[in-house]
């Protein structure tokens, strides 16, 4: 049988690496976002602790309230379907930005 001390402590370890894990992917995400060779949001959208903001979409924040987290996905990854008469250029259907860079970014919308 397994000790629950060590259960408990294997859990703690578990949860320990989830939280990392969401906070370097969202770090990550801010890179991204703010890297105008990369997402560019700053081009358009105001967002915490960016320079020179862009004002063509709305300011980014408070967006946990708004949508979940397959919704911000959907949205960097292909605003027009949403809206085909956007702005936004359709990250993930132009391959601006991979799966993987969408999902960070999505880590950092949902901190904002
Ligand atoms: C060329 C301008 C432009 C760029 C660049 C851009 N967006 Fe947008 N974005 C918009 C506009 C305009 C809207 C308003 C909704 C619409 O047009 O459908 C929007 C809407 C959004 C929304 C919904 C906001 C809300 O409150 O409903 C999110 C989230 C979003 N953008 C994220 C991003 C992220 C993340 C990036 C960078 C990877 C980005 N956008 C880059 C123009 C842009």
């Amino acid at each position: 049988m397994i000790h629950p001390a060590t259960f408990a402590f294997a859990a703690a370890l578990a949860l320990f690496a989830g939280v990392a894990q969401a906070q370097s992917g969202a770090a990550e995400g801010q890179n991204i976002a703010f890297d105008r060779g990369r997402g560019n949001c700053l081009t358009c959208h105001q967002i915490r602790g960016g320079d020179l903001p862009g004002t063509i979409g709305p300011e980014l924040k408070e967006l946990k309230g708004k949508y979940d987290r397959n919704e911000l996905i959907a949205i960097v990854t292909d605003e027009t379907r949403r809206n085909p008469l956007t702005a936004m250029p359709p990250f993930g259907r132009n391959r601006i930005l991979t799966e993987q860079e969408i999902d960070a970014v999505v880590d950092f919308l949902l901190t904002l």
